[in-house]
């Protein structure tokens, strides 16, 4: 599947910025047993950003996404090299803890997935266990202001604690596992495909709540719509047969891809 008539160096754009990363990968290599679904994938995130994955299915980027919270770990004959650092500390690291590191992360998934309990505990549930608040009137504004960044409160208000998440239609679930996935706290969103299941009019919602979250998160979002990763993405990350093979700001990506498979990709020619 590895194709070595490809460039031999992700084309990197400058990202016309100064940040320092908030995650670095290098050099990262993965094995599902024998076979190698990401080769030498190098890249950085950096706070306040959103840097959509795009490419042809099956070229790695639910895998590579998959790497930046240790998803991995619990899937049998999965072998990593290289590295990711989380200010500046290798995830792999012995004294790291992988529930803890985890929790700097919120995961969504391409199909809504809320718990089949009430919308209030899909996202008191988190906060309670983990003790992020000290009594119930910190959890009820916790549980507010989650519901609120996920642009659901006015919606569920009334029925937190009578409905289950289980029947908010498609579109307000995903927006309640977005509420789920804050209410750890997370610095960076992982969102695979979050859109990729529900409608037009509840992707432009959840469109437009990755822009706000944006302030004060990295947002990593795996999507197949390229006029998504227009209106969202401040930067393109464009992977191909295991390599990431060019990345770089969304008007660069759209506008002057170097690579060209990069191009057909986004002018709709494959994938
Ligand atoms: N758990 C797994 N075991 C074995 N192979 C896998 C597993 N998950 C994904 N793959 C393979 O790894 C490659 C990359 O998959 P994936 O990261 O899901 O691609 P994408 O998200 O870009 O569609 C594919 O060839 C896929 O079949
Ligand atoms: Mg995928």
């Amino acid at each position: 599947m590895l194709d070595d008539k490809l460039p031999a160096k992700c084309i990197t754009h400058a990202a016309g910025r100064n940040a320092e990363p908030l995650i670095r990968v290098s050099d990262l290599s993965l094995f599902y047993g024998e076979k190698q679904a990401l080769r030498n994938v190098a890249f950085n995130i950096y706070p306040s950003e959103i840097l959509a994955f795009i490419g042809p299915s099956g070229c790695g980027k639910t895998t590579a996404l998959k790497c930046l919270n240790r998803m991995h770990d619990a899937t049998r004959g999965v072998q990593i090299t290289g590295s990711v650092t989380l200010d500046g500390q290798n995830i792999h690291a012995p004294e790291i803890d992988p529930p803890l590191l985890r929790r700097r992360f919120g995961w969504v998934a391409q199909k809504p997935n809320p718990w089949p309990f009430s919308i209030w505990e899909n996202v008191a549930y988190g906060p309670r266990i983990h003790g992020l608040t000290r009594n119930k009137s910190e959890l009820a504004d916790h549980v507010e202001y989650c519901l609120r960044r996920a642009h659901l409160w006015d919606e569920v208000k009334d029925d937190l604690h009578v409905k289950e998440g289980t029947a908010l239609s498609g579109g307000q679930q995903q927006r309640l596992c977005i509420a789920r996935a804050l209410s750890n706290r997370p610095d960076v969103m992982l969102m695979d495909e979050p859109t990729g299941s529900i409608d037009p009019i509840a992707t432009g919602k959840i469109e437009e709540l990755m822009t706000d979250l944006r302030a004060d998160h990295s947002v990593v979002v795996v999507t197949h719509s390229m006029m998504e990763a227009r209106r969202v993405a401040d930067r393109v990350a464009y992977f191909h047969l295991g390599r990431l093979l060019e990345i770089g700001p969304t008007e660069v990506m759209f506008g002057a891809a170097h690579t060209r498979e990069a191009r057909a990709f986004i002018s709709g020619k494959f994938g």
